[in-house]
């Protein structure tokens, strides 16, 4: 049986607060020196260090976000004047988080499929963490759907990973976000991916079931379902919110405190349209609350922006704000299209 644990129940409860979502900007040196090259940003550590405080320390974020998922390197890191991060959010009333997986890696036996990694030593990095200030984490499995996957293989052992890690987390003080993603990426339809997607999560939960996982006190991270984006018939933002919690319903135990989405390549509207409509029109069949956890549909206006120059960090932080404001607003079901057209100004 699972234990009773009040910090990890109220930690839950705060990152799932009214109104607020959680940020992603957990993105491995590797994949944020990717989002630099594309804006034609220097790839090095000042630059990362620079741009996670600019985030960090954006005005009023914290009206909208109630938690950010950071990488190791930047939960080690300060403000140039020397504050460090952790204490710059808890200052500001977010919660700090850590990704713990380090990295999906290629499936042996299994072309073109992954499994994530990070086990090793894993109780001794969250001891340290939660020393630093982290009081939940991140571990994300990648389930890709193709004409001959996702294998049960891949199911099987992702899900297994997921379940170890969480049980880790919750021995060690930290709300585990468990994030079985299965890629945007490919020709399926939309019911493709609702049959991919509500397998994974069965076994999900089943795993985490096994290894003792108490389902109060941990928070699922899932993809949306929604049509490959190769597809050539591209789903609604209807039938995506409608089938989307249809498969939630029939999978996600109603202990569980609350569900944030990453985007996955979306755009940064239809991440809101859809998060918006479900919450619009399903909230009150939903035992849990539905919120976000984006990372590219939250930071790419103010990424782009910002280009790395210190002179556009005021107006970066304004966008920043802004899509984190329009995603609150879809968290409870307010959202509208009209919102995206109001400026920004400095
Ligand atoms: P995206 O919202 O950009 O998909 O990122 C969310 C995330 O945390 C992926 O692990």
């Amino acid at each position: 049986m699972s234990k009773y644990a009040p910090e990890l129940i109220s930690t839950a409860k705060a990152m799932m607060a009214e109104g607020k979502g959680i940020l992603a900007m957990d993105e491995s040196n590797g994949t944020c020196n990717k989002r630099f090259e594309q804006q034609d940003i220097a790839t090095t550590v000042k630059n990362r260090r620079t741009y996670r405080e600019l985030i960090l320390t954006c005005p009023n974020l914290s009206d909208y976000i109630s938690g950010a998922i950071l990488y190791d390197e930047t939960i080690r890191q300060s403000t140039k004047s020397g504050v460090s991060f952790v204490k710059v959010m808890q200052k500001a009333g977010m919660i700090p988080g850590i990704k713990l997986d380090t990295g999906a890696k290629n499936l042996a036996g299994h072309k073109d499929e992954k499994i994530t990694e990070g086990l090793d030593g894993l109780r001794d990095r969250i001891a340290e963490y939660y020393q630093m200030g982290a009081r939940f984490a991140k571990w994300r499995a990648v389930i890709t759907i193709g004409e001959a996957t996702p294998s049960d293989a891949c199911i099987e052992a992702n899900a297994y990973g997921l379940a170890r890690y969480a049980a880790l987390c919750q021995e060690g003080g930290l709300v585990p976000i468990v994030e079985p993603e299965v890629l945007i990426d490919g020709k399926h339809t939309i019911e493709r991916c609702y049959e991919v997607t509500e397998k994974t999560l069965h076994e999900v939960f089943r795993h985490l079931y096994v290894q003792n996982v108490a389902y109060d006190q941990m928070i699922l991270k899932p993809s949306m379902v929604i049509s490959g984006t190769g597809c050539s018939t591209q789903a609604s933002v209807e039938q995506v919110a409608t089938e989307t919690i249809r498969c939630l319903l029939n999978t996600v135990p109603p202990a569980v405190p609350g569900i944030a989405f990453l985007s996955g390549g979306q755009s940064q509207e239809r991440s809101s349209a859809h998060l918006n409509y479900m919450n619009a029109k399903f909230k009150s069949q939903c035992p849990w609350r539905v919120t976000f956890s984006y990372a590219r549909a939250i930071q790419q206006p103010a990424l782009e922006h910002w280009g790395g120059n210190s002179a556009n960090v005021a107006k970066a932080q304004k966008l920043l704000l802004q899509r984190a404001k329009l995603n609150s607003a879809a968290s409870k079901g307010t959202y509208t299209q009209k919102m995206e057209k109001k400026p920004v100004l400095v």
